[in-house]
């Protein structure tokens, strides 16, 4: 760890470097594969770290008496920032308590490219990156059971009640396969393949979409339940499939698992409709992806080219923004060493 606070944070915008002690934290988004919904009722789920988005913290001294952060929701006094805020004033106080640090004011900036309530883990990923600039800060380093731990007690300020695949996918550089019931299983996703994720502009509705399955099972209790046993049964083929390198019977389950997803009424017209629009262009598969009632859309792709092409199709068809996630280890770690 750089303890000399005169680091060159070239990641860091392209505002000119200054001399004041700094600590930074960066985390990533997550994606959820397959799985969505049926995670609820103990079936397994696969998500994976997005690194296309990410969030960076700096923390510096603050030039007040007090702590101040500055987020593109909010500029000023942290004591005095908006309830939405709750989650990282948690996060900031059980850091600095539980790693006994002392408390001057301090100046928090947040830049994230994560959009809020897509079901990307925006809250979590500023939590994790939160915490690691906090540490940063102080020269101290923490473990991923502590930063879990942290981000996980933030979270429930922030959405009430978490799975953990937040916190652990944004936490972690590693693809998880995770049931409620079990410990979560992680495994490096590589493929020959592209990711496109699309963000339909609308926000999601975790909760809601949450809190209608589970009303429908109350008065349709085979339909749902026969759902989540199929949908469960798709996760682990699809993890079979990853482990076999088959990219495109990942892609087929992904569309069957939409097609559940759809009939249990989580999606909706927009999300449907930049699916078929990723069909159409050639997609190995497609489906929503998180809560949904809006949020992202996943598809996957065959290669770069069929990506960008699937891309545009998905943005002619609504999707506000969309970006490509290269699932070939190699190849990522060329992308790497070019930049
Ligand atoms: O919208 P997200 O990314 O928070 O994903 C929600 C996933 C659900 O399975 C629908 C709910 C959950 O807590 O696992």
């Amino acid at each position: 760890m750089d303890q000399s606070f005169d680091k060159p944070y070239s990641s860091w915008t392209s505002r000119p470097l200054d001399k004041k002690p700094t600590g930074l934290g960066i985390a990533h988004s997550k994606i959820i594969l397959m799985g969505e919904h049926a995670v609820v009722y103990d079936h397994p789920a696969i998500a994976i770290p997005f690194k296309t988005c990410q969030v960076q913290v700096k923390v510096q001294p603050s030039a007040f008496s007090y702590t101040t952060i500055d987020c593109p929701y909010y500029k000023g006094r942290f004591e005095q920032a908006p309830d939405h805020l709750n989650n990282l004033k948690m996060a900031l106080q059980l850091t600095l308590d539980s790693k006994q640090l002392p408390k001057p004011p301090l100046h928090i900036e947040i830049l994230s490219e994560i959009p809020q309530e897509r079901g990307m883990g925006s809250s979590a990923a500023v939590s994790v990156a939160l915490i690691r600039a906090v540490c940063d800060f102080y020269g101290k380093t923490i473990n991923d059971y502590h930063l879990r731990m942290i981000t996980n007690e933030a979270e429930v300020i922030a959405h009430q009640s978490t799975s953990g695949i937040d916190t652990l996918v944004t936490s972690s550089n590693r693809s998880i396969i995770y049931r409620k019931s079990q410990q979560a299983r992680d495994f490096d996703l590589d493929l020959k393949a592209y990711l496109v994720v699309a963000d339909s502009g609308q926000i999601g509705q975790t909760k809601l979409a949450v809190n209608h399955v589970a009303q429908l099972r109350q008065s349709k209790a085979n339909f749902v339940n026969g759902a989540m046993e199929t949908i469960g049964s798709f996760v682990r083929q699809a993890f079979l499939a990853i482990r076999k390198k088959d990219p495109f019977e990942l892609g087929r389950l992904m569309t069957y698992n939409h097609y559940y997803l759809n009939q249990l009424g989580v999606s909706n017209a927009s999300l449907d409709h930049i699916v078929n629009a990723a069909w159409l262009a050639g997609a190995l598969g497609a489906k929503l992806t998180g809560g949904g009632m809006g949020g992202c859309v996943i598809a996957l792709a065959k290669d770069q080219a069929h990506a960008q092409m699937i891309a545009e199709s998905m943005e002619e068809a609504g999707a506000e923004k969309t970006w490509l996630l290269n699932l070939s280890k190699e190849e990522q770690a060329k992308e790497s060493h070019h930049d």
